[in-house]
């Protein structure tokens, strides 16, 4: 599974990356008002910090001026992965993008019927947000086994990328279902070497290490 960080805070990607468990990242419109920074100036930053995708959002909402967008977007950089909306126009400018090679992330999925279509307009990731999922009553879980299967039962290359993860649990469970990749706030990804039998097995071997009174260096 391929971990991408869901932020535009330099610093905490930066962290990830030196982890060397850094895949990509997403971004949104929300998180680049959060980060306080210039739209393009710090998706170019971002690009230059990891290999894999970026994704960065349209914001327009229909066909013609999304493509414009991404127009502009493509342009920064070649990791760019372009962010459309789960609508008729997103998936029109998908099928548009995909076409010459550009990279597409379909965002803001809430079915598996929405899925289908992303992936039938050659979607790279489809963006199911469990998180938000779970908020609404529904079982974001449920949502992943279901697109997972519908992929595979037609083997299409659109690959799953789970969004609005909230938890250590959504990645366990989602990397249980197969999905390929999960997009969260880095301090969740990290969270995940956390254990507390770790820590109490770490306490334990020093202590008894340091009644040898042998030093390693
Ligand atoms: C990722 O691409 C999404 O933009 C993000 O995961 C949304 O998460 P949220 O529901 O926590 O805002």
């Amino acid at each position: 599974m391929k971990f991408f960080a869901d932020t535009a805070e330099i610093v905490a990607i930066k962290e990830l990356a030196a982890t060397g468990l850094l895949d990509g990242v997403t971004t949104n419109p929300s998180l680049i008002a959060k980060s306080g920074r210039d739209f393009m100036e710090v998706t170019k930053e971002i690009c230059g910090l990891t290999d894999g995708p970026v994704s960065a959002e349209v914001v327009a909402l229909d066909h013609p001026t999304m493509m414009k967008e991404a127009e502009k977007l493509r342009a920064i950089a070649d990791n760019v992965c372009i962010k459309v909306p789960l609508t008729i126009d997103g998936l029109k400018t998908c099928k548009a993008l995909t076409g010459d090679g550009t990279m597409v992330n379909v965002t803001l999925c809430f079915s598996a019927n929405q899925a289908l279509l992303a992936a039938k307009a050659g979607a790279t990731f489809v963006s199911p947000f469990v998180g938000r999922h779970d908020d609404n009553g529904f079982d974001g879980m449920d949502l992943i086994a279901d697109i997972r299967r519908i992929y595979d039962n037609y083997a299409f290359s659109t690959e799953i990328l789970v969004a609005s993860v909230r938890h250590a649990t959504h990645i366990l469970e989602s990397a249980k279902i197969g999905a390929d990749v999960a997009t969260a706030p880095p301090k969740v990804i990290m969270g995940l070497a956390n254990h507390v039998l770790t820590d109490k097995g770490i306490e334990g071997f020093l202590k008894d290490w340091e009644a040898t009174g042998q030093s390693i260096l």
